[in-house]
């Protein structure tokens, strides 16, 4: 079985309707490149696969939403690919008018089960036009030719902001469409806060990993502020363009220190080869699109011991059904529960 996206199998089916200079948007496997030998520009949002990207005669790539690679009337054909969040599809539906050259058309390709029925009402505000093309490989298509195109997209002015507070210590927070928990503080979050109030990291540089919008960083900073410490720095890392630019957007709003870097898993942290982190915290990630996926956090398990200097501590929030105690107890040392209900359990380890 090939395990190419159904989304990029359909779009292959269609690409007659690719016409003119193509851009894709939202591309989650670089395979389909070498298979649309045009070229033409691909935009994704995820840090491991524009850095696995091959470089392809004809093809430029883009890493999220404010790459300067995106430059305005560049295409003839734009390609939105169904987001897993809907709101996100608003966004990609918003740079894709910002990339269409005059009389371009549009092309909308997603899964059924993540909801492309339901999306179409979305691309119908922007392209009245819109009609199916075709279904196949559990994927509708759409097309459209008429939809409003050269109006400005800013990052910035979809950026949001909101106030998140844990054991009495409140934070401005960044949201884009897409980020995780957007416009509230996950409850797994806030138990994992809560502990490190009662019991703070070691002092020293830390890594905040799966940083999503800089949460953990910015209200560790802030607390130590708060208590009459001078913050220790927080280097941040997510693979989500979204969440590094909100993350460095949070931080400098909170005036928070450290670096906020993209990152497949632990790849792009250089702090493992330079520099020996005295702690990791992490609300790490549990899906891959809309399926329960723990192979992320295993690998980065495996992997964070090397990133911990002797004695480093480990602070990790799941659900409480996820099994990773036992591995953390193999990779990292001792685990202890600091807290814990049927929701959510934070664990601490010391690496041995
Ligand atoms: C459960 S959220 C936590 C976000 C944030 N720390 C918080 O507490 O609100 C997990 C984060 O993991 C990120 N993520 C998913 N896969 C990843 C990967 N392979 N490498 C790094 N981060 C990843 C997601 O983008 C998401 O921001």
């Amino acid at each position: 079985m090939s395990a190419f996206p159904n989304a990029h199998e359909a779009l292959l089916r269609n690409r007659e309707r690719i016409q003119g200079r193509v851009a894709l948007i939202g591309l989650s496997d670089t395979g389909l490149l070498s298979e649309l030998p045009d070229g033409g520009l691909a935009m994704t949002d995820h840090a491991g696969v524009f850095a696995r990207a091959p470089s392809l005669q004809g093809w430029r790539m883009a890493f999220g939403y404010d790459d300067e690679a995106l430059q305005p009337g560049c295409a003839d054909t734009l390609v939105v690919f169904l987001p897993k969040a809907r709101a996100e599809l608003a966004f990609r539906l918003a740079l894709a008018g910002r990339l269409a050259a005059n009389g371009a058309r549009l092309i909308l390709v997603g899964e059924k089960r993540e909801g492309i029925a339901g999306a179409v009402r979305q691309l119908k505000a922007v392209a009245p036009d819109a009609a199916k093309v075709d279904s196949a490989r559990h994927c509708q298509v759409w097309q459209a030719s008429q939809f409003a195109t050269g109006g400005e997209f800013d990052v910035g002015a979809w950026m949001t902001w909101h106030s998140v507070a844990a054991a009495g210590v409140e934070v401005e927070i960044a949201g884009l469409p897409g980020i995780f928990s957007d416009g509230e503080l996950d409850a797994g979050t806030l138990m994992l806060l809560q502990t490190l109030a009662d019991q703070p990291l070691p002092r020293g540089h830390a890594l905040d990993f799966a940083c999503g919008s800089g949460v953990i960083g910015c209200w560790i900073q802030a607390w130590q502020r708060a208590a009459g410490q001078e913050p220790s720095p927080i280097d941040a890392a997510d693979v989500q363009s979204q969440a590094v630019i909100c993350a460095r957007s949070s931080y400098q709003r909170n005036q928070a220190l450290g670096d906020v870097v993209p990152s497949d898993g632990l790849s792009g942290v250089s702090g493992g080869i330079y520099r020996k982190y005295r702690a990791i915290v992490t609300n790490p990630p549990f899906h891959a699109g809309v399926r329960t996926d723990t192979s992320m956090t295993e690998q980065f398990l495996r992997q964070a011991a090397a990133h911990l200097q002797p004695s480093g501590e480990l602070r990790l929030v799941a659900n409480s059904f996820l099994p990773y105690e036992a591995l953390i107890r193999k990779t990292i040392g001792p685990v202890t529960r600091l807290a814990g209900d049927k929701r959510f359990t934070v664990y601490c380890a010391k690496r041995t």
